[in-house]
């Protein structure tokens, strides 16, 4: 098979390395990549978005399938302009279609699915510029913290969490008035504050049937002890200590279910990864949100600990025989920690020599914000590299990772030393 791989980061550098594992996978591509992939596969000059170039590249070189890591394409159609494509419509592509990609695209269709199929969440409003002093009434009725969610999609940035309540009404202004996040802050969903410790559920739907993944948890914030500014993700660890079997069938009959039964009730065509944030209240799990894609960089822990062939799954996602496969799970821990360049999430640097890498040994060094230029891996992001180590304990393999750290150096590098410090 020749399979294109959308993305460049540690998710899609991970997923290239799992899909070259595969006696399926003849060729590979990835658009864009970077330095990692451009080792395992071949990295093509293409913007995840830019639909006519990627359609052009498919028929050139043709591609079997295309795996989507990032939410934008599937926001925006990919799996649709696919399908409504002649030329196109044989090609498989793992992701689900635009309506059902609404599930990240717009929090308040998320709150929504929730609310209609049952699924256990926090209680929310949503308003808009026509009823602001509706939502300053609405946050009255609510106790400290605050949370206002921008409805579309805002990288990774749309969620406040406030505590003072003045403060939480100058926000809802400056986002529906003052337009703080452009169109994505158009509607704010509102939210009751939850009180827990956070997990990520992982599940593979064809459309039909549908399989879970390890649990993962991701550590967003820039500071240890989670403080500071959130970040795409600093770190994971898979499987999560505190999902045990009784919890986690919690999850699957409360959440995973009804939410498989609901995409087809509401005839909304997945086929792809279902990313639900979840939080832990009491002994309860409670849905924080939907993604349409696989996490970054809970993918790094996770797709590692995947014994089956991932090429093999993405066949059975696209033909909805999902039923038939038997997911095999390694047994071990699996952590990684994020390198990232000094000043992120912020104002940062680019393009400092990152030495080191061949020394490691004991761990595996997925590249995210990395490229190769005149020979040398140099830096072209915030999230540099994730170092993915496996330990018969999360404990020993956080170790690992750590010590391979110690072999790496960029200028400014910076990344959390607490990865698992609450667990
Ligand atoms: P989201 O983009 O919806 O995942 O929100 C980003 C982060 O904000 C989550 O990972 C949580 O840490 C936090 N968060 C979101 N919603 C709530 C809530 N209702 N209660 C507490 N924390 C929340
Ligand atoms: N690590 C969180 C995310 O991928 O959204």
């Amino acid at each position: 098979m020749t399979i294109l791989i959308l993305g460049s980061g540690g998710r899609e550098h991970t997923f290239a390395w799992k899909i070259s594992q595969s006696p399926l996978c003849k060729n590979l591509y990835v658009a864009p990549g970077n330095s990692g992939t451009a080792e395992i596969a071949t990295n093509v000059n293409i913007g995840v978005t830019d639909f006519q170039s990627i359609k052009t590249f498919v028929l050139e070189n043709a591609v079997d399938m295309i795996v989507v890591g990032p939410e934008d394409p599937l926001v925006q159609g990919i799996h649709d302009f696919f399908l409504q494509d002649e030329a196109l419509k044989h090609v498989a592509v793992i992701g689900p279609e635009k309506a059902a990609a609404e599930l990240e695209g717009s929090k308040e269709f998320a709150k929504e699915f929730l609310y209609r199929h049952h699924i256990p969440t926090a209680a929310y409003q949503s308003f808009n510029a026509s009823n602001v002093e509706d939502g300053y009434a609405f946050l009255e009725t609510l106790k400290a913290p605050y949370v206002l969610k921008a409805d579309g999609l805002a990288a990774g940035k749309g969620v406040l969490i406030l505590n003072d309540l003045d403060e939480a009404k100058a926000e809802l202004k400056r986002m529906l008035v003052d337009a703080k996040f452009g169109a994505a802050s158009s509607k704010v969903v509102i939210e009751e504050f939850l009180d827990g410790i956070e997990l990520s559920c992982f599940v593979l739907s064809d459309g039909k049937n549908y399989k879970i993944l390890p649990t993962a948890k991701d550590y967003k914030r820039i500071g240890e002890g989670d403080t500071g500014l959130n970040t795409g993700g600093m770190g994971a660890i898979s499987p999560v200590p505190f999902a045990t079997e009784a919890f986690l069938n919690k999850i699957e009959e409360r959440i995973v279910k009804p939410t498989i039964s609901g995409l087809q009730k509401d005839n909304l065509p997945y086929k792809g990864f279902v990313f639900i944030g979840i939080i832990k209240v009491g002994d309860d799990p409670k849905v924080i949100e939907y993604n349409v894609r696989m996490g970054d960089p809970e993918t790094e822990v996770v797709l590692p600990r995947l014994k089956n062939d991932l090429v093999e799954i993405f066949q059975a996602i696209a033909n909805q025989t999902l039923d038939q496969i038997e997911i095999e799970i390694d047994e071990r821990a699996a952590t990684t920690v994020m390198l990232v360049s000094g000043g992120y999430p912020e104002a940062y640097e680019k393009g400092k020599e990152i030495t080191g890498i061949k020394e490691i040994t004991d761990s595996i060094a997925f590249h995210a914000g990395a490229k190769l230029e005149g020979g040398k891996v140099v830096t072209s992001g915030g999230r540099v590299m994730a170092i993915t180590s496996y330990g018969n304990t999360y404990q020993e393999a956080i170790k690992k990772s750590y010590q391979s750290i110690d072999k790496l150096h960029f200028d400014k590098m910076n990344y959390r030393k607490d990865i698992g410090f609450d667990l």
